[in-house]
C-alpha cells in the first residue's frame, strides 16, 4: 500500500521542503575549499532552525549532525568532521528538515573550484538522472519506472548506479514506504496514486556500484574510491505529472 496524503498535509510538506530548498541554495552559496565539512553541517543547522523548524537527521538512529556531507568516494551518510574541503572535491549535502509534523528532504552535489571533467559530467547525469525520472512520472507510473529511467541514463553514460540505498515516500516519518530504487524493469511495481510524496534520490558512482560502510557505522563510500554524486527532491505525484516541492 502506498500512502497518500490531502492537500492539507502537502500545504504543510511544502513548508519544510521550502526549507530544505533554500537550505541546499544558502549551502551552495557558501560552500568553498577551506572549508570543513563541519562547517558545512553548523550552516545547515543554523539556517533550519533560523526557519523554525528542525534537522530532522540530528539524532535520527544516532546519527550525530545535521546534514550528510559527503565528499568524493562517499557515497552518503558522510558524518561531518575537521575535513577540509580542498578544490576538485565534489561533495553531496543532503538534509532534512521537520516542521509542523512533516519532513522534507533534499541533496545537492556541489563542485569545489575546479573539478575534473569526470566528476563535473558524473555531477551533471547524477541530477539529469532526477529528471529523466520524473519525466512522464504521475498518477498510475509503475514505480520500478523511476529506477529503470534513472538506470538508463546513468548506465548510458558509463556510470553505475548505488544498489544498496534507496529513495523513500516521505510525510510524518522522514523514511515511509514504498522504498524507490534508482535501477528496475520498466512496467513493473506498484502504480502510484495521485498524492503520494517521494523522495527521488540518484546516487550515481564513475566505477562501480559496491560500496562499503566504514566503521563510524554511517559513511559508505564505493569500494573502488572512485567518485559518487547524490541529487534529491521531494515530490508529490499529480494525475497530470509531479510537484517539485524542493526546488
Ligand atoms: N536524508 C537522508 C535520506 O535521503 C537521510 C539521511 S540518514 C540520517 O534518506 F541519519 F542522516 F538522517
Ligand atoms: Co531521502
Amino acid at each position: 500500500m502506498i500512502g497518500v496524503k490531502t492537500e492539507e498535509e502537502i500545504a504543510l510538506l511544502r513548508e519544510s521542503c521550502r526549507i530544505v530548498k533554500e537550505c541546499l541554495e544558502f549551502v551552495g552559496s557558501r560552500i568553498a575549499a577551506g572549508m570543513t565539512t563541519k562547517e558545512v553541517d553548523d550552516l545547515v543547522y543554523q539556517f533550519i532552525t533560523a526557519s523554525g523548524a528542525e534537522p530532522s537527521c540530528l539524532g535520527y538512529c544516532g546519527y550525530p549532525a545535521s546534514a550528510c556531507v559527503s565528499v568524493n568516494e562517499t557515497v552518503v551518510h558522510g558524518i561531518p568532521d575537521g575535513r577540509v574541503l580542498q578544490n576538485g572535491d565534489i561533495v553531496s549535502v543532503d538534509l532534512c528538515a521537520y516542521k509542523n509534523g512533516f519532513h522534507g528532504d533534499g541533496a545537492r552535489t556541489f563542485c569545489i573550484g575546479e573539478v575534473s571533467p569526470e566528476k563535473k559530467k558524473l555531477v551533471k547525469v547524477t541530477e539529469a538522472c532526477f529528471f529523466k525520472a520524473i519525466e512522464g512520472l504521475k498518477a498510475g507510473t509503475p514505480l520500478y519506472d523511476i529506477g529503470y529511467n534513472v538506470q538508463k541514463y546513468a548506465e548510458s553514460n558509463g556510470f553505475s548506479v548505488i544498489r544498496s540505498y534507496t529513495g523513500h515516500a516521505i510525510g510524518r516519518e522522514m523514511h515511509e514506504d514504498p522504498a524507490v530504487p534508482n535501477y528496475g524493469r520498466r512496467g513493473t511495481g506498484p502504480r502510484l496514486p495521485a498524492g503520494c510524496v517521494l523522495c527521488i534520490e540518484p546516487m550515481i558512482a564513475a566505477g562501480g556500484w559496491r560500496v562499503k560502510v566504514l566503521d563510524d557505522g554511517w559513511t559508505a563510500v564505493t569500494l573502488d574510491a572512485r567518485p559518487a554524486a547524490h541529487y534529491e527532491n521531494t515530490v508529490v505525484v499529480r494525475e497530470d505529472g509531479v510537484e517539485i516541492l524542493t526546488l
